[in-house]
């Protein structure tokens, strides 16, 4: 069953979202991780929005909480503190640099490979920020490691 957000269709009932946390202790804090239906979440709060992705890269399952955020061509993306991948925050795309060698003086250009880290809904409602559990019907690349990190290696490295 697909889940649209516009009228008429069932939404995600409230109860299924996941609570993580206070909104104004993830506002200062900036980022926290929680477990969402046993997968490692990190959520973010960045120039005034909220995001949530899987917390482990889509690459080899680095630790997206320890990235910088950087902005690229306008979009907030998290570097992958191991090897530097970049993933932007709102959609979870892989963004690399590619050059066209077909154009005279050819230079690097950001370019997506598609989404490949799990993005998470969040809602805040009365000052608390929940996470909606993932859609299992789709699959994206970051899910080979949330499974390999669910319920086990808390916070590990
Ligand atoms: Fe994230 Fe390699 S594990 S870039």
């Amino acid at each position: 069953v697909l889940h649209s957000p516009s009228k008429g269709t069932v939404e995600t009932e409230p109860d299924d979202l996941v609570l993580v946390g206070k909104e104004d202790d993830i506002k200062k804090s900036q980022r926290i991780t929680a477990k969402v239906n046993g997968r490692e979440v990190v959520v973010f709060y960045h120039e005034g929005r909220f995001y949530a992705l899987d917390s482990r890269c889509y690459h080899e399952g680095g630790p997206l909480r320890l990235g910088e955020i950087e902005d690229i061509d306008g979009q907030a993306c998290i570097i992958c503190p191991w090897h530097k991948y970049t993933i932007t925050l709102e959609t979870g795309e892989g963004l690399y640099q590619g050059i066209n060698p077909l154009e005279p003086s050819p230079t690097p250009r950001w370019q997506s490979k598609g989404v490949k880290q799990r993005i998470h809904k969040v809602t805040v409602k009365n000052k608390n920020v929940y996470v909606s559990p993932p859609d299992m019907s789709v699959s994206f690349d970051s899910d080979y490691f949330a499974e390999k990190y669910k319920n086990g290696g808390d916070l590990a490295m």
